[in-house]
């Protein structure tokens, strides 16, 4: 028997990366568990962000901003970025996290997050007492350590990326390889 929870933002698990950017010579970050991928083609993300966020400034004035991914063992500083306004605290300096540049939208990458994603403003939608800000990725680096042995993607095992578990407000690391995508679900659509 199913027990009805009430209408909740709940979805498991939920990423949580820390969100850069710039603008004249002001930096914010914020960890955001309440993103994903909009578009393949062109490839875009897209991200809730509370109205009074100060970031949200930044890349509202900028029109850009970094994903970064952060990996197990990082949970003090993304969980301090996401309770510490940068209204008055240097989130980069206080955290011990390094401000590296990007290589084509002026928000900073987060050097100790070993994958990165550069992304630059499409569309803001007014959504309740939040934004979605949608941005269209136009790089993304990845740490050689991570990287399949071909070199062509990540190794996910490598990454070990954090993730956000909403309710009961835990970090986790993710729990080993289970199947195949794309493949394992194919002997039912055989059956189809
Ligand atoms: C795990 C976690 C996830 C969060 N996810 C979001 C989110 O998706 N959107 C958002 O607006 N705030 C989110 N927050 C809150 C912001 O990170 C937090 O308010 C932060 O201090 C904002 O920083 P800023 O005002 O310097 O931009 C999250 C906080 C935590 C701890």
């Amino acid at each position: 028997m199913k027990k009805r929870l009430s209408a909740k933002p709940l979805l498991y698990p939920m990423p949580t990366p820390l969100i850069a950017a710039a603008y004249e010579g002001e930096r914010g970050l914020f960890t955001a568990a309440w993103i994903g991928m909009v578009s393949g083609t062109p490839p875009t993300i897209g991200i809730a962000i509370r109205s009074t966020r100060n970031t949200l400034r930044l890349i509202e004035a900028s029109g850009e901003f970094t994903v970064n991914v952060p990996r197990v063992g990082m949970e003090a500083a993304v969980d301090f970025c996401g309770i510490t306004s940068g209204r008055d605290t240097d989130k980069f300096g206080a955290a011990g996290l390094t401000a590296e540049p990007a290589s084509i939208v002026s928000a900073p990458l987060v050097a100790e997050c070993p994958f990165n994603i550069e992304c630059r403003v499409v569309e803001i939608h007014p959504m309740g007492e939040y934004r979605l800000v949608m941005g269209e990725i136009v790089e993304t680096h990845a740490d050689e350590g991570i990287l399949t042995p071909d070199g062509k993607t990540i190794d996910v095992g490598l990454l070990d990326p954090l993730v956000y578990i909403p309710g009961t407000q835990e970090y986790r690391g993710l729990g080993p390889k289970l199947a195949d995508a794309y493949s394992v679900g194919l002997p039912l659509k055989e059956k189809a």
